[in-house]
């Protein structure tokens, strides 16, 4: 393992590696008040130590089609406690038919919702499984809306540790059906995503259970920074871009000009950030991204604090169609907020009804299914475009971070309605151009 160590985001103190489960304990008690007041974690890595370990040549030739492909820049010291589930290494496609409609030359979108358990979560739930295993925890917990739960419930099984699971009695059912199905204890609390987190934080306390709550649990981000990875790996190959070179001869990887990025928590924003800020400073790519975190009108509160010039996060009533990024008080978003700024991105709110277009569009354009909370991240470059804020020679990439499957009565609001009609081939006679 190649951590150095742990440094506070907030008082910038540092740690030893694992010689803190969670948040930097300057900062008072996370679990009273907002998580973003707690002092996360960065897990920060020894980078020379890395260079001489492995290189992007070395890992573009590994077979491991996973996550796990990463593992010197992962903070894991034992390979035996990783799931088995394949996590990651989700496609980058080259979306050339609605890149020729939006006028762009190199629009990619990478579909998380291929992962096990059918979202970007699976990232992070993997890395925390198998630290709560290394660190022999025999149970784990979350506050989820509904994805990160899924998640953690499909990793745990994969890894057969116990997984108590904390999510708004509102959770579309099919995200809570898998939670029960991967034999994850559910606990439906009625209240808000924001209620069910307090709550899971105060009982992982007084049962001492492995909290994997984002903003609490360091390594969520670590998870989620792998996205980051696999998207300069992949603009890399042959298929897509052709690597540069480092003056000392080595590849590098293909940043691209935008991602477009859905924000509830802000950590997804935040762990896409970090990956590429190691990538950055092991010299594998030459230049950073800039960030486009896409929210829900409803739910801005990130949008609000990078408008208004600060990283405060003022909490809110949040409401929309997008249940995963249904947050009135981001946990993370003074990261979110930060990665924006320091990447010279933008935030970009969403209508609810340009949420379930951008689904319609995608599903038709590239057939990628996305549920709202991932279209969001589409409607927010559709947004982009029409506001004419992207060169057509940029390379962007939209990132999709859950299945349409996990909320079909939202996606039935995007789609048409089926024609009902006798068993005959009259029926079917005269109703089609074609
Ligand atoms: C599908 C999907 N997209 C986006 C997000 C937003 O991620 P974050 O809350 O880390 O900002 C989530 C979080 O639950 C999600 O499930
Ligand atoms: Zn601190």
């Amino acid at each position: 393992m190649f951590v150095s160590h742990l440094q506070c985001t907030l008082c910038g103190k540092t740690y030893a590696p694992d010689s803190l489960k969670y948040v930097c304990p300057d900062h008072g008690d996370p679990s009273t008040g907002s998580g973003q007041d707690s002092g996360i974690l960065d897990v920060v890595y020894d980078y020379a130590a890395i260079h001489r370990a492995t290189s992007p040549e070395k890992i573009s030739a590994s077979r491991e089609n996973s996550i796990w492909r990463y593992w010197d820049l992962l903070p894991l010291r034992n390979r035996d406690v990783v799931p088995t589930l394949q996590v990651g290494w989700t496609p980058l496609y080259r979306a050339n038919f609605l890149g020729a409609q939006l006028g762009l030359n190199h629009l990619f979108v990478k579909d998380d919702g291929r992962n096990p358990t059918a979202s970007y979560k699976d990232r992070p739930s993997a890395v925390t499984v198998a630290k709560a295993r290394e660190l022999g925890e025999r149970v784990i917990t979350t506050a989820s809306s509904g994805n990160a739960g899924a998640a953690l419930a499909g990793m745990a099984a994969s890894a057969h540790l116990a997984a108590v699971i904390f999510v708004p009695e509102s959770a579309p059912q099919a995200k809570i059906t898998q939670l029960l199905i991967y034999g994850a204890r559910v606990l439906l609390v009625r209240g808000t995503y924001d209620q069910a987190s307090d709550l899971c934080l105060a009982a992982s306390k007084e049962f001492g259970w492995y909290c994997r709550n984002t903003s609490y649990n360091p390594y969520t981000t670590e998870g989620k920074k792998t996205g980051a990875l696999e998207i300069c790996e992949q603009l890399t190959s042959p298929l897509h871009l052709s690597p540069n070179r480092r003056g000392d001869g080595g590849e590098v990887w293909t940043a691209p000009d935008r991602i477009f990025v859905s924000v509830g928590d802000g950590n997804i924003i935040g762990g896409i950030w970090k990956g590429l800020r190691d990538l950055y400073a092991l010299g594998w790519i030459d230049k950073m991204p800039r960030l486009m975190g896409i929210q829900a009108e409803g739910s801005a509160a990130c949008y609000d604090a990078w408008r208004a010039g600060t990283d405060e996060i003022t909490p809110i009533d949040a409401h929309t169609i997008a249940d995963s990024i249904d947050v009135g008080y981001p946990r993370d978003g003074r990261r979110a907020v930060r990665a924006v700024r320091a990447t010279n991105g933008e935030f970009i709110t969403v209508s609810d009804e340009e949420i379930l277009d951008a689904m319609r569009e995608l599903a038709r354009g590239e057939a990628v299914f996305a549920e709202p909370a991932a279209s969001a991240a589409y409607a927010g470059l559709l947004k982009a475009v029409r506001a004419q804020k992207i060169d057509r020679d940029e390379t962007i990439v939209a990132l999709i971070t859950g299945n349409g499957l996990k909320d079909v009565k939202s996606a039935m609001r995007a789609a048409d309605e089926a024609m009902v009609i006798e068993p005959t081939l009259d029926a079917v006679k005269g109703i089609f151009d074609f």
